[in-house]
C-alpha cells in the first residue's frame, strides 16, 4: 500500500550535551557527507519536563510501552538534561513536496528525492543504540560521537511524521518557527526554479553555504550586510575547502620522548614541510594568559589531554594558514590526534590525513631522553611525576587511536631507538 505524507523538506537534529563541544564536526560532516546544509540552530537546556515531552511517543502511537523502553527513556532524558544541546534545523537541496513511502513506482522524481532524502538521512544517524551503530554502520554519527544508549550523541525524530510536531516542541517561539518554514520554503523554491544545468552546478558547488549563510545574515542582521556575508564566506571556505588546505597532511605520533620533534626537524631541514606541534601551540596559548591558557596550564602538567576542540581550533587556523603559502608542499602535524574524538573531529573538519608516522620507542628510553632535556627544555611536565602520567595517557588514550587509524590510512612504524641518524634514513624514504 502506498502511503502519503507531506515531507516538510527539512530534518531535526539535537546534538546531545555529550556531543555539544563538537557540534562544529558534526555539522560539517552531515554537510560533507550528504549535503545537509543548517536552516536554524539554538542552544538550549533542556528541562526534564520538555526532555520528556520530546522523548515520549505521542499518544497515538502509544500502546503500553514496554518497562525497558521506560527505563531507557528516563535514562535517555536524564542524559539530555546534563548541559547544554545545539538544536538545528537541516534540509537538503529539494524542495518540500508530498512525500511517497512503500511504492516508488508511482512516485514523481521529486517525491523519490524527497525519499531519498529522509532514508539517507535515516542512514546518516545510524542505529540509536551506538554499540550497534559502530557494528552496522561505523561511518554513522551516533558510531562517531556516541557513547552509550542514553548518550547517543544525537536526536533526531524518530519518524518523518513527527518533524513538524517535534519542532515545536525544540523552538518555543511560533514567531521563528513560522521563520524556519520561510526559510525552508525560500531554499525549496530557489533550488525548483532555473535552469537544470545551473541548478546541478550550483548545488553541486556553493548552494548548501550560500543558503546558510544567508540565513546566517537575516538571523545575525548586521549594520554592514555585505561585509559580514564576505567575512562568512571566507571563514566557511577555510572550513569547508580543501584546496585551502596543504597538499600533503601527515600525522606524527609515538610516546613522549619517542623523537618527534627530532625527525620533523630533519624533514623541515630536507623536504621544506611546515612542522606543526600541538604541543608548541597548546604552550604558546598559555602564554597569552587567557582564562584557556590557565586550564592547558594545568593539564600538560598533569599528562592529561588538553579538551580536544581548543587544540582542533589552534590547528585548523594554522593548516589554512599553510594552505595560503602556496610554497608548503606539506605539514607535519605532530602529537596529534592523541585522543579518538581529535581524529574523528579533525577528519569530519577537515580531511584525512594522507599518512601517519608511528615512532615506537621503549618506556625505559624515552623516558632517559625526556629527562636528559629537562635540563634544558624549561618544559613544566619534563619531570618524574608528570612522565609517569603522560606514559600512562599515552597508553590509555593514545594507542587506541593508532589502532583507529590504521583501518583508515598507511600508518608507518618506525622503530625509534637507534641513533637520529638511523631513525631519519628510514623516515626520509616515506617522503621521497
Ligand atoms: P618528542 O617530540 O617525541 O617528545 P623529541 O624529539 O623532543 O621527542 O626528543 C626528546 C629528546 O630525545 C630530545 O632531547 C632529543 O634530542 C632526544 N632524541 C630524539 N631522538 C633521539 C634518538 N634517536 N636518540 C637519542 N636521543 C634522541
Ligand atoms: O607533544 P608534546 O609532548 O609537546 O605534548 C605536551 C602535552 O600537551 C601533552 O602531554 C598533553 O598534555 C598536551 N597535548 C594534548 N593534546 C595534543 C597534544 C598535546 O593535550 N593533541
Ligand atoms: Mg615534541
Amino acid at each position: 500500500m502506498t502511503q502519503r505524507t507531506t515531507w516538510p523538506g527539512f530534518v531535526l537534529l539535537v546534538i546531545q550535551p555529550e556531543a555539544f563541544y563538537r557540534k562544529d564536526p558534526i555539522l560539517a560532516y552531515a554537510r560533507k557527507t550528504d549535503g545537509w546544509t543548517e536552516v536554524a540552530r539554538q542552544t538550549v537546556v533542556w528541562t526534564p519536563e520538555r526532555a520528556r515531552a520530546l522523548l515520549s511517543p505521542e499518544p497515538a502511537e502509544t500502546t503500553t510501552p514496554a518497562p525497558d523502553d521506560e527505563v531507557h527513556n528516563e535514562q535517555h532524558v536524564a542524559a539530555l538534561c546534563e548541559g547544554r544541546s545545539e538544536i538545528v534545523v537541516l534540509r537538503r537541496a529539494t524542495p518540500p513536496v508530498e512525500m511517497v513511502f512503500l511504492s516508488n513506482e508511482e512516485a514523481t522524481p521529486l517525491e523519490q528525492t524527497s525519499a531519498t532524502d529522509w532514508k539517507r538521512w535515516l542512514e546518516l544517524c545510524g542505529p540509536v543504540d551506538p554499540a550497534e551503530a559502530r557494528a552496522l554502520a561505523p561511518r554513522s554519527l551516533r558510531a562517531l560521537f556516541g557513547v552509550d544508549k542514553a548518550h547517543c550523541g544525537v536526536w533526531t525524530s524518530r519518524d518523518v511524521t513527527q518533524i513538524t510536531s517535534d519542532l515545536a516542541k525544540c523552538f518555543h517561539d511560533a514567531t521563528e518557527v513560522e521563520r524556519i518554514y520561510e526559510r525552508v520554503r525560500v531554499v525549496g523554491e530557489q533550488v525548483a526554479g532555473g535552469g537544470s544545468a545551473a541548478k546541478s552546478y550550483l548545488s553541486s558547488t556553493v548552494l548548501e553555504t550560500l543558503t546558510t549563510a544567508l540565513s546566517r545574515l537575516c538571523m545575525a542582521q548586521p549594520a554592514q550586510p555585505l561585509e559580514w556575508l564576505g567575512a562568512y564566506l571566507q571563514e566557511a571556505a577555510s572550513l569547508q575547502g580543501h584546496a585551502r588546505l596543504p597538499p600533503r597532511l601527515v600525522f606524527v605520533l609515538g610516546g613522549p620522548g619517542a623523537g618527534k620533534g627530532t625527525q620533523c626537524a630533519r624533514l623541515v631541514a630536507e623536504f621544506g614541510f611546515w612542522h606543526v606541534s600541538a604541543g608548541d601551540l597548546l604552550r604558546a596559548e598559555i602564554q597569552t594568559q587567557s582564562e584557556q591558557g590557565q586550564l592547558i596550564d594545568e593539564m600538560i602538567r598533569q599528562g592529561a589531554i588538553v579538551p580536544g576542540h581548543i587544540t582542533l581550533e589552534l590547528l585548523r587556523k594554522k593548516l589554512v594558514d599553510a594552505g595560503s603559502t602556496l610554497a608548503v608542499p606539506g605539514v607535519l602535524i605532530d602529537g596529534f590526534p592523541r585522543a579518538l574524538d581529535q581524529a574523528i573531529d579533525f577528519e569530519c573538519l577537515l580531511r584525512r590525513a594522507d599518512f601517519c608516522l608511528f615512532f615506537e620507542c621503549s618506556e625505559a628510553e624515552m623516558e632517559r631522553r625526556l629527562l636528559q632535556r629537562s635540563r634544558s627544555s624549561g618544559r613544566t611536565d619534563d619531570n618524574p611525576e608528570s612522565i609517569r602520567k603522560r606514559f600512562r595517557t599515552f597508553i590509555e588514550t593514545t594507542m587506541p587511536v593508532i589502532e583507529f587509524l590504521e583501518r583508515r590510512m598507511r600508518v608507518h612504524r618506525i622503530p625509534a631507538e637507534r641513533s637520529v641518524d638511523e631513525v631519519y634514513a628510514q623516515v626520509r624514504q616515506l617522503f621521497l
